[in-house]
Order: structure tokens, then sequence, then C-alpha cells
């Protein structure tokens, strides 16, 4: 790999240990987590049971922990019967009934409250909706929704019926929705007739109309929420409002009682070929690591208010807003909209008006919000604030550090959070009561989490800040399953780098003196722009697919806010564009914003004669990374096929956007 042994630039020493007061109070404290810690190293697979019965309710008992037959498929508490939204909703009615499980904030400012009780009772009413229209267990469902309370209540009611729900972020496109149809073999989507976002309104059902206009031959029935309350055709036949099809159904269902390697979900997420993966969880195991570690990193208390500002359609918005604070019976805070909508204040007079005490959210809103001056939050009271956290993408210590003193009033600890859609919950992470946290790294790994760093070989790198491949030695429960319809790509991109002995994650990382990780990069071809993942060679089919384009390869080059730009290199048929392109560099961004989303749109687009490719035919991409980056060439590039086109790659000869 490239960064093998290169020693880590970044030497932070500053050190903040959580204040006496804050560690007093917590659980797990420095005791507890001593325990934990203990007992998982002294038996993996005993101190994962011994979690697993304490934690969930099980209908039926497990008696086989792991089974490790199939491995690298590894299967969990398999003989087991649970039931997800159970162990969300019910086994709360009794002690917390009428504490508010969601508040809802919608863009134009009205709130919604509502308590276990109504939540339970709106989960059975869709999940009965959901059995009368034939929908039950192992069948697919796609969500196709803004972030409202409804949103919770389709995944929550999918898991009541043993449907497994698929939600797909709103921001993508109708093609990549179309996609995700085929490829989970969905009979059910589930969507609203629009959305709100940035004062705007986001067409949800215009896309499902084309998104089904053009296959998804599978979808028999859409189910469509009212909320933005526009005029939206409906197909008769096929269409059919949410309020219809719930009304008159009784308020408690009983569940499906499922092993616990049913799968819960898919979560479709990009990976280093152009195809999305639709990444399995499963029912029992992903909700253990939703659960428990929603406890030891958030510490969450009864009194807590929790806001993640995920959107459901991302794996923390499954694990930390759908199902890991629900099923530890916590107050969460939901909002649809912009953050700085209708003006900079909003994520702050949120955290003050629902007196918040957990926040978190990605390094990409904090250097956004941060960039609008330290002004705008003073303005809002944020006392009620006694932890934060990041996740997504490394936090850069300046962002780190402003997190700390501006939001956090010097008082907060903060949990930077490393995971992955593949992990289902939070593997590294500081203990907030506990762990000494340095800025920018996500310190060490949780109780029953094996995580090394390892050199093209496989060795355990143990020299201090040396890169290496960032492992999981062990299973762990909330781990994935496998890939929907592919698990030779599972084999392949998680576990035959090294024999299948270690979950390979696909980032580098190195360890300090101390012990603490420090995340570097992905090193394969993803992206993270925003702190979502996206894959060069799925930007590179979008941009081939116009009509004008012949080639393209996309890097991505630091960004002050997203973290990583989308930078892409395009040869198109006939002549290369020369003089004013601004207009035709519009309509391919307009044209990866229809194939993909508009996430995906390249910041920059650069065109060229040529792609510098080695005599064997190969995109020489760490060539294009430095050039995009207006860095030094230092590597080789002697084996060019096409050394002339270097020039041209940087804009030199006078082409290019902007010059
Ligand atoms: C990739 C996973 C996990 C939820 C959000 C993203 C990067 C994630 C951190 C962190 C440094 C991080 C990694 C990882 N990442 N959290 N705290 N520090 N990098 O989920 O889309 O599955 O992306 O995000 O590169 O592999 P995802």
């Amino acid at each position: 790999m490239d960064n093998k042994n290169i020693e880590s630039a970044l030497h932070e020493t500053r050190q903040f240990p959580p204040a006496p007061a804050f560690a007093a109070a917590a659980h797990p404290n420095v005791g507890e987590l001593a325990a934990l810690h203990a007992a998982a190293e002294r038996d993996h697979v005993g101190f994962w049971a011994d979690q697993a019965r304490s934690a969930l309710q099980w209908h039926k008992p497990f008696t086989q922990t792991l089974d490790e037959s199939d491995a690298p498929n590894y299967r969990w508490f398999a003989d087991g019967q649970l039931n997800v939204s159970v162990n969300c909703t019910d086994v709360h009615l009794a002690q917390h009934g009428d504490k508010a499980a969601l508040i809802f904030e919608a863009e134009q400012g009205a709130v919604r409250r509502l308590s276990y009780r109504e939540l339970h009772a709106e989960v059975c009413r869709f999940a009965n909706a959901l059995r009368n229209l034939g929908i039950g267990r192992g069948d697919r469902v796609i969500l196709y929704l803004p972030l409202v309370p409804e949103a919770i209540i389709a995944m929550q009611a999918c898991a009541r019926i043993g449907a497994i729900h698929s939600v797909v972020f709103g921001g993508f496109s109708a093609l990549s929705l179309r996609d995700r149809i085929e490829d989970a073999g969905a009979r059910l989507l589930i969507t609203a007739d629009g959305g709100h976002r940035g004062g705007n309104v986001i067409e949800l059902k215009a896309a499902c109309d084309k998104a089904l206009s053009e296959g998804g031959a599978s979808i028999e029935q859409v189910i469509v929420l009212q909320h933005t309350a526009h005029d939206v055709p409906m197909q008769a036949g096929r269409d059919l409002w949410w309020h219809d099809v719930v009304s008159g159904q009784p308020d408690h269902c009983e569940p499906e009682w499922v092993g616990a390697e049913h799968p819960l979900f898919l979560l479709y997420t990009s990976g280093s070929t152009g195809k999305p993966k639709g990444i399995q969880h499963s029912s029992g195991g992903y909700l253990l690591g939703a659960k428990l570690t929603a406890q030891w990193v958030f510490d969450l208390k009864p009194a807590d208010v929790f806001w993640c500002t995920a959107d459901v359609g991302w794996i923390t918005g499954h694990s930390y807003v759908a199902y890991g604070p629900l099923a530890n019976a916590a107050t969460v805070v939901l909002y649809e909209g912009g953050p700085t909508w209708p003006d900079a204040g909003r994520f702050w007079r949120i955290i003050q008006d629902h007196r918040v005490s957990i926040f978190y959210t990605a390094p990409t809103a904090l250097r956004a919000l941060m960039k609008l001056g330290d002004h705008i939050p003073q303005q809002y009271d944020l006392s009620s604030l006694r932890l934060l956290g990041s996740v997504g993408e490394p936090i850069n210590p300046e962002a780190w550090m402003w997190y700390r003193s501006v939001i956090g009033q010097d008082r907060c600890p903060i949990v930077d959070t490393w995971w992955q859609t593949e992990t289902g919950s939070i593997l590294i992470s500081p203990v907030p009561g506990v762990t000494a946290t340095k800025p920018g790294s996500c310190t060490r790994p949780l109780p029953g989490i094996v995580a090394d760093i390892v050199d093209d070989e496989g060795h355990s790198v143990t020299t201090p800040d040396t890169g290496g491949y960032l492992v999981i030695r062990k299973p762990w429960p909330a781990m994935l399953r496998t890939i929907w319809n592919d698990n030779e790509r599972y084999v392949s991109t998680y576990w035959e780098r090294f024999q299948n002995r270690y979950y390979v994650a696909g980032d580098s990382a190195n360890r300090d003196a101390d012990g603490y990780f420090w995340i570097m990069g992905r090193i394969d071809d993803v992206l993270n722009v925003a702190g979502h993942r996206l894959g060069t060679m799925e930007i590179e089919s979008a941009l081939v697919a116009h009509l004008r384009v012949a080639e393209a390869a996309v890097v991505g080059r630091p960004h002050e806010i997203k973290g990583e730009a989308v930078f892409a290199y395009v040869v198109c048929r006939g002549e290369r564009p020369t003089g004013d392109t601004r207009e035709f560099v519009e309509e391919l961004r307009k044209w990866v914003g229809e194939q993909l989303g508009a996430i995906a749109k390249p910041d920059e687009i650069r065109f060229t004669d040529n792609l510098p490719k080695t005599r064997s035919g190969k995109i020489m991409r760490r060539l294009l990374r430095t050039i995009a980056r207006g860095e030094e060439i230092t590597q080789d590039i002697s084996t060019l096929e096409n050394p002339g086109i270097v020039e041209q790659l940087r804009g030199d000869d006078g082409s290019g956007k902007g010059r």
C-alpha cells in the first residue's frame, strides 16, 4: 500500500481527560469499562453471549453464540428468536410509555412529539397495513422518504412483520432508486409526495414515478405519505395514500418472531467498482451492537435528549436514530430540514429549544458551521449540552477544538466515532467518562472489538505512528452478514486480502505510542465527500453514459468543508472543448446529478485529449490525484504511454475550467 511505513505526519499532543463530575456519573465508568474489556479478552464469545442475554429480550433464547462453520459468513445467536420492534417499543411501555420517543421538528418549525406509547401504536397500525397488503417475512420494502417520524415508523413496522427494509436516501436520483429496487427485488415502495430542504420541495414522488417508468418492475404497490401536500399524480391500482392504508387499523400487532440471523435491512453503499453493494444486516447481532454502543459511547441517561443529525438513508441514521437510542428508551430529536435554514443558527436553536444534551454530527457540517463565525452559536443557550460526537470522516484538529470550545464550551467530552455501514455500529471510539481524548483520534476499540493495524504481509504493525491496513481480527455481532445477491463480492472485498483471517475495513490507519488509532483515509477508489462514500467508478460510469463523453477518470481532492471534493478528468468524443466551457461543465454536472444524485456532482471537470495510461493501458490514478491536488509530481512517469499529456492535465496549456 502507498502509505506503508510512512511515518504519520500528524503529531497532536493535546489531551483532554473527562471532567471529574462527568466521569463520576458516567456508565461505563473506569472500573466498569475495565471489567468489560477484561471479560471480552478472557472469553470473546462468552462476553458477547452475556451481553446478548442481558441487553435484548428474546422470544426464544439462543443456545449457540457464534457459528463459524461458514466463515467468513459468521452467524451469531442463530437459533435464538426475537423481534427488533418489540425490543425498541413494547419493552418500554410499562415503564416509559409516556416518555417522548421522538421530538420532530419540521423545516417550517412545527414540532410533533410521539411518546413511546404513541410510537408503538403507529408502528403497529402501519405494520398491520403492510400485512394487509400481503407484505411479510423476507419481503423487501424500499423506503424513499424525508426525515420525518413516518420514516422511523416504517422501518420499525417492517421489522415488526419480518420484512426487510432498504432505505434509499432522498437525495439519490430516480435512477439510483431504480437500481436499488431492482437489486433488492423489492415488492413495495414507501415514499412521500415530497420533502422539505433549504426552503425547497424535494420531489420524491416524481422521482419514484420516473424510477418505476424506467424499470423497477418488481414493485407492486407504492404507499405515499402526504407531507408537503402539493399535488402529485397517483396511479390507480398501484399508488395508495399512507393515511388510507392505516385508517381503521388496530394499534396492536402480533410481532413476527424471527431468527437472530434474519435480515433486518439492506443498505446500499458505494464500493470501488461501479455497482453499489447491498450491505445485509442481521436482526439480533445488529440490534445488540446498536443498543450497547449507544449506551457505551453516548452514556445515555433517562433524562437525555439525543440528537443525531444523520438522515435515516445512512447507516448512522439506522443505528443512532432508528434503532440504538430507541432500544435504550431514549428521547430522540428528528429534524427534517437543512442546517442553515432559514438562517445560520438553526442547529443551535434546535439544541436550545429542545434542550438537547447529546449532539452527534459530521465534521463536514461542523466545518461549514464554523466558517459562519462564532457569534452565531454564541447567540444561543447551549447549556443543555453535555456530550458531543463526530462521525463519517477524520475530524481535523481545528474543527475538533472549535467543537469543544465554542459548542461544548470546554465542558463536553467529544467522542470521535469510527465505524462503517458494514460494521453496523461504532467500533473504535472514546468512552466519554473514561477516555482522555486527543483531537483527531478515534482513540481505542470498544469492548469485544479486536482492531489492529497490519502491514502488507498481514503482520501487526507495532512501531508507533506507522501506517497500515485497519483490520478487525475477530467477528463481532453487528458485522454485516453478506452483500445481497453477491456473496463472492462480500468475501473478495472484506476478507480475501489476508486469506479470510481478518475483516479488512478498507481504511489505512496508524497507532500512536498510547495505542490510540488515527484514521488516515481510504485505501481503495472510494471518496469520502461530506461524510458520504462515493465510488469513483460510479461517477465515471455516469459521465461516460453521456453522449459526448468518451472516457472519464474521477479522483478526490481535499476540500475545506466537504473533506474531499470530486475532481473529474473527461475525454470527449471528437474535439476537446476549449474556450468557455462553463455551460458544458454545468450540463455534465447536472447529468451526473440525474444519474446518481446531487452529492455525486463533480466539483471540477477538466477536459483533456487523453487520460494518462501506462503502456499496459491502466489509468494512472495516483498521478491524477497528484495533479488534482496541485502537488508536485514525484512518482515515476516514465512508464506513461503519453507523457505529453501531463501538461494538459495540469491545465497549463490554457485548457480546462476557469482558465
Ligand atoms: C468510512 C465509512 C460510519 C457512519 C458514517 C460513514 C470513514 C467514518 C470516521 C471517523 C475517520 C471515519 C472511514 C470509513 N469514517 N467515521 N470517526 N474518523 N474516518 O459510513 O459511508 O459506511 O463510510 O467513513 O473511511 O471507512 P460509511
